[in-house]
């Protein structure tokens, strides 16, 4: 591995070497005056075989990170790769195949076919590919998930936690290098939550995968092995070893200096980390409706199943 002259968010990274990685990754929204610059110069190695957790204020960046490095969300500058392939610069197409055969992505929302049963929208994704699952993985991941009695079922006839175990089963049917996870348990009861993270956690522990999840729960954040903070588009601390108090804290401290570092232009670092002052951003932290991906609204979460 190389030295970057940067120092990127690496703790980890020697473990089993870099899953994903970014450098000086720039995603600007819009143009002219109104230009949000949701990620501003971001270096980062998302380690192999660990759980990443991504924590941030609403309009921090978080989504825009998870997009970019899994290559969903195109880059204003920058590079990204995954493993050793560079994909910033890849085409349209070279870009589908290898999100399709690298990658797997849970979102808040779900995200599933409604006319498809449980089983079907399980292996959609490789269905789409042509490619035919590991049928042994496939019923190993059915079994652990406890979605064996519910495989003929539409969604609409699922809980919220049934349906996000779904999404969790078709992100890992094709078992991808890395999985990406958006506010996962966003939509969840706190009883199904901690299936999930807990299937997302024995993911990394037995499976040997990769799991990047963004949460606003401390106690989800808790489950993972490192905790990237992001505020104004850039990552301004880290936490290995997370506990839920210890982010609890973390969180606490960035409020009170992010909110006295954004009215002093000269401002000391808001995060006593390794970047410079936030630079004074539009902080509409509204999804505004061009995003490509469904997203829904955030910071409430509304337990469903
Ligand atoms: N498609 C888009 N068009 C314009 N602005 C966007 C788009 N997606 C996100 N943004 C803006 O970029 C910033 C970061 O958004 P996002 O990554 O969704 O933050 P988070 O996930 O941390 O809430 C916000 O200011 C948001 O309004
Ligand atoms: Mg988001």
């Amino acid at each position: 591995m190389s030295t970057p002259a940067s120092t990127p968010h690496t703790e980890h990274a020697e473990h089993a070497g870099v899953a994903a990685r970014a450098r000086a990754l720039t995603k600007a929204y819009g143009s002219g005056e109104t230009t949000v610059l949701a990620l501003d110069a971001v270096d980062v190695d998302i380690a192999r075989q660990r759980f990443t957790a991504v924590m941030g204020p609403s309009g921090s960046g978080k989504s825009t990170l998870m997009h970019t490095l899994a290559g969903l969300d195109s880059v204003s500058a920058g590079q990204v790769w995954l493993g050793d392939t560079e994909i910033t610069g890849l085409k349209e197409r070279e870009l589908t195949q290898l999100r399709r055969d690298r990658i797997g992505f849970m979102f808040q929302s779900f995200n599933l076919i409604p006319t498809l049963n449980a089983r079907e929208n399980i292996t959609l994704p490789m269905d789409i590919a042509g490619k035919r699952p590991d049928a042994e993985w496939l019923e190993h991941i059915i079994d652990t998930l406890g979605l064996r009695d519910r495989l003929g079922h539409r969604p609409a006839q699922l809980s919220g936690g049934q349906q996000q175990r779904v999404a969790c089963a078709r992100a890992l049917a094709s078992r991808p290098e890395l999985i990406f996870a958006d506010e996962p348990t966003g939509n969840l009861d706190s009883r199904a939550g901690l299936e999930v993270l807990g299937f997302l956690r024995e993911a990394v522990d037995s499976l040997g995968q990769t799991v990047v999840m963004v949460t606003h729960d401390p106690g989800a954040a808790a489950h993972s092995d490192l905790v990237l903070f992001l505020a104004d588009g850039r990552i301004v601390d880290e936490m290995a070893r997370p506990t839920a108090e210890g982010v609890l804290e973390r969180m606490k401290r960035f409020d009170v200096l992010h909110g006295a570092a954004s009215d002093a232009a000269d401002g000391a670092d808001p995060a006593g980390g390794t970047t410079a002052a936030a630079a004074p951003l539009a902080s509409d932290p509204g999804v505004p409706p061009t995003d490509p991906l469904a997203k829904p609204t955030r910071d409430d979460p509304s337990p469903q199943d």
